[in-house]
């Protein structure tokens, strides 16, 4: 692990500084096509509303496609990093992915500098082999009011400020995952304009969580001058009890209104994920406390996870100090790959097709 330190990238503000109120719609709609084609490896995790599992998805997510790619790697195939990137100034994610106690740790001041001041990128590399993470934390909080500043002055194009950033990078990352907070109208604004593929996490099954649904569908359709490219690409359920593998009728009823949403906006039900993570709420606490993602927590669970030098982790232990049961996170684990599995289909299909119409687009030039 150590931080790496992106310099010779091209400024952000440079591009930005020449849209005022009274640019043209074309001027941006320029840029936002010259950026399009460099976003589609950006998935975000998001949705209207707090705690519904942005960060633990994202998190286990960049996690399970890392090891992917690493595997790749080891059967001697093309194999690239991918990047984790939180913008939710609670830094849940340095937690899961056990870097908050780290020297790497500064507070997300570095991240909020490159997004909305042309501050150099850091990232911490090889957080676990072929994951890179930024840090994110208290300094984000600053994100919102310093992208709404420079859209008083530079309109619109102030929410490309992230878009700007990660596609002079994305071609070094297999996969970039986003995981942005619903918050505020500035930080959802700019997540939205870099992401081409969105999944929303769905824990909980009161009207706010499907309400955040309907926000974040919203939002896509008002933003399309940032993002024409943006879709929900998956929605996914996380912490819903699985009964002899089967999902209960509270998983059932919350698909059925949810596919209704989704059909009454015109969507694609299929985006909605037959794979969903099973309720564990214990182990995910735990595993966030120890910050381990899930397959991780798993391997350590069952005595069979090694550190950088070799040496076996040892079996971690609850709260009240007992072993922590191997087989249940083991399950939750396989949940997670699964449903990265299921993620990544979707968003290869949609990248296929997007593929296609430029193709097409250059035929008919
Ligand atoms: N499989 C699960 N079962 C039950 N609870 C879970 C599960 N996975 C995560 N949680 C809990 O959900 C809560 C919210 O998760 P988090 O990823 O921080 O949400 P967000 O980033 O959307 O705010 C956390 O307290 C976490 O422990
Ligand atoms: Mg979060």
């Amino acid at each position: 692990m150590e931080i790496y330190e992106y310099t010779e990238l091209t400024s952000r503000l440079e591009a930005i500084i020449e849209f005022d109120d009274m640019s043209d719609d074309e001027k941006l709609s320029e840029l936002v096509n010259q950026l399009r084609p460099y976003l589609r490896n950006v998935i975000g995790a998001t949705i209207g509303k707090g705690g519904e599992g942005k960060t633990t998805l994202a998190t286990n997510l960049a996690y399970m496609l890392a090891e992917e790619q690493a595997l790749r790697d080891a059967q001697g195939k093309s194999a690239k990093p991918i990047l984790y990137m939180e913008l939710d100034h609670n830094g849940d994610g340095r937690l899961d992915l056990g870097l908050a106690t780290s020297s790497f740790n500064d507070d997300g001041k570095a991240l909020r500098d490159a997004i909305t001041n042309d501050g150099n990128l850091k990232v911490v590399r090889n957080v676990r082999p072929f994951l890179d993470a930024t840090v994110s934390g208290k300094h984000c909080a600053d994100i919102a009011a310093r992208i709404s500043k420079l859209s008083d002055a530079h309109s619109l194009a102030a929410y490309l400020m992230l878009a700007l950033l990660l596609a002079q990078i994305s071609h070094l990352y297999r996969w970039i995952v986003l995981d942005f907070a619903p918050g505020d109208k500035a930080i959802q604004r700019t997540g939205l304009a870099a992401a081409t593929h969105l999944v929303a996490p769905i824990r909980n099954t009161d009207n706010a969580a499907l309400g955040g649904l309907g926000t974040l569908t919203r939002l896509i359709r008002t933003n399309r001058r940032l993002n024409p490219e943006a879709e929900l690409t998956a929605i996914a359920f996380v912490g819903f009890r699985k009964v002899k593998g089967e999902p209960t009728t509270e998983l059932l009823n919350v698909r059925a209104k949810i596919e209704t949403l989704i059909t009454g906006a015109n969507m694609d039900p299929s985006l909605i994920l037959d794979e969903y993570v099973r309720d564990a709420r214990a182990i995910a606490t735990l595993c966030r406390n120890h910050g381990r993602p899930a397959r991780e927590f798993a391997l350590a669970a069952a005595g069979q996870l090694h550190d950088d030098e070799g040496k076996l982790v040892p079996r971690p232990r609850d709260e009240n100090g007992r072993y922590v049961d191997a087989e249940q996170s083991i399950k939750l684990a396989e949940d997670y790959s699964n449903l990265a599995r299921g993620v990544i289909a979707r968003v290869r299909q949609r990248n296929n097709a997007l593929r296609e119409s430029d193709n097409q687009m250059q035929g008919a030039s």
